[in-house]
């Protein structure tokens, strides 16, 4: 094995908390019904895939323009979450799991459908870490299509089944699977039976590789 790539939202910060509490203030707004098994399955996928999640409660349907406001609704209400994020946001155990793979000679990657994700990797100070960033703004499927992924070892100039995935999202581990890579489930990913491996703190990382 010769990479990581890693996706971002609660795996390497816990933005996943911040997309949750955005969500929960469109769905409030629009008085429809949220709660955090919806949330769950809102990880790893497009904001507008998780809108449609989301209105899944709905008791009316919506048109396009209507939808297209309460995904803006959604990211703006995000985008003011995110202004307070700074470096203390990361947390010193991926600091040092990050520095410890680098040493060891493993290339980092991000694979993340979320085109916030250039703003949350400045913000953290971490943008230049990694050997390539693909987002969702480069991409045309989001996961579990494995596009983001086989894009991210293109930039390494790897193959697949020499990169593990590290993924908080189920949608994400199926995205590992479809692309050949070596998944790895953390958080809401680890209680999923498809994941290569589970772990429960983004340190074992190292157990894996060691
Ligand atoms: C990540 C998150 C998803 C989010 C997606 C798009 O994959 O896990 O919950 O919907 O990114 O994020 P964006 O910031 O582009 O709305
Ligand atoms: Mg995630």
């Amino acid at each position: 094995m010769k990479a990581f790539i890693f996706d971002l939202d609660g795996v390497i910060c816990s933005t996943d908390e911040l997309h949750y509490l955005a969500w929960k203030a469109l769905a409030d707004r629009e008085g429809i019904p949220f709660d955090r098994v919806m949330g769950n399955r809102m990880r790893g996928v497009s904001r507008m895939a998780c809108l449609e999640i989301m209105l899944e409660k709905a008791n009316h349907s919506y048109t396009e323009e209507e939808k297209k406001e309460m995904a803006d609704f959604k990211n703006s209400h995000y985008v003011a979450l995110l202004d307070k994020l700074t470096e203390k946001d990361l947390s010193e155990e991926v600091r040092s799991t990050l520095q410890a793979l680098r040493k060891m000679g493993y290339r980092i990657a991000i694979g993340s459908s979320s085109k916030n994700t250039p703003i949350i990797l400045r913000k953290l100070g971490i943008y230049d870490w990694f050997d390539a960033v693909v987002d969702g703004n480069m991409i045309t499927h989001s996961k579990p299509h494995p596009e983001v992924f086989l894009k991210a070892a293109k930039l390494l100039c790897l193959p697949p089944e020499e990169c593990f995935v590290v993924e908080d999202a189920v949608a994400g581990i199926d995205a590992a699977k479809a692309g050949g890579f070596v998944s790895i489930g953390i958080s809401d990913a680890s209680r999923y039976e498809k994941a290569d491996y589970k772990i429960h703190t983004f340190s074992d990382l190292l157990n894996i590789v060691k």
